[in-house]
């Protein structure tokens, strides 16, 4: 499902109806909302708008456990930690309880170990995956020409990135698989390419692995969605 907003606030305030709808979904049929963040600079909106809204609803954060989908290499408090910008902008404005936030700890030494202890914390299906969109194509920290692509088995592992801080830890396809809601929020011109390749009938996950959600829901703005001409723009 592709939906294209007129502009930015618009994009994020329908991202924060859908994470609000899904959790509310969530906790009223199972009793807890399993929400996964996604990194960079794009959701960082939606989580103030969140915020905004929901900080006095203690019930919802009760019940809401909070996930990262990836995470550099890089400590906590560093400028380039997607937890940091979480941190920031939406837990220190909701105080969730301790428990319901688990980190991942993307300054591990021991990687491969951080990542196992990780997805076996993890539940078995996600309510909802939030993703970006890099310019290349990539998500999470699935980047193009990674041999995680391809990873059946393991729902965490350590990526490289092409470009610093290089060092990642990352959720994979396995997980998006089973995920119950995949939303992926893209804004502005930069992405319009990457777009086009995810949607376009040829192509490969290899060099494009967005297209491993390109049937999960979308939320872009128009200036990202120009390349798309042929699609609906349903609002
Ligand atoms: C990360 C993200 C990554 C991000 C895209 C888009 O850790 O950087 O998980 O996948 O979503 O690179 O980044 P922007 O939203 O900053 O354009």
């Amino acid at each position: 499902m592709i939906r294209i907003l007129d502009n930015e606030t618009e994009l994020h305030v329908a991202a924060r109806e859908r994470i609000i709808a899904e959790g509310r979904d969530a906790l009223a049929r199972r009793g807890r909302f399993s929400l996964v963040l996604s990194g960079g600079g794009t959701p960082r909106r939606t989580y103030e708008l969140l915020a905004e809204k929901l900080a006095a609803d203690r019930d919802f954060w009760a019940g809401t456990h909070l996930y990262w989908g990836d995470e550099r290499g890089v400590p906590p408090d560093d400028a380039e930690s997607n937890y940091r910008t979480a941190r920031l902008v939406l837990l220190d404005k909701v105080a969730p309880p301790a428990a319901n936030v688990h980190r991942l700890a993307g300054e591990s030494n021991d990687p491969e170990r951080t990542a196992a202890e990780y997805a076996a914390a993890f539940p078995a299906r996600a309510d909802l995956i939030l993703l970006g969109l890099g310019a290349d194509g990539h998500t999470a920290s699935l980047f193009p020409g990674s041999p995680l692509l391809f990873e059946a088995q393991s729902l965490f592992a350590p990526a490289t990135a092409p470009v610093a801080p290089k060092k990642r830890l990352t959720l994979t396809p396995p997980v998006l698989a089973v995920a119950r809601t995949v939303l992926v929020l893209v804004t502005g011109t930069g992405k319009a390419a990457a777009l086009r390749r995810v949607f376009a009938a040829e192509g490969s996950v290899e060099e494009t692995p967005a297209r491993l959600v390109r049937d999960a829901a979308w939320l872009m703005d128009r200036r990202a969605a120009q390349a798309l001409a042929d699609r609906p723009e349903n609002k």
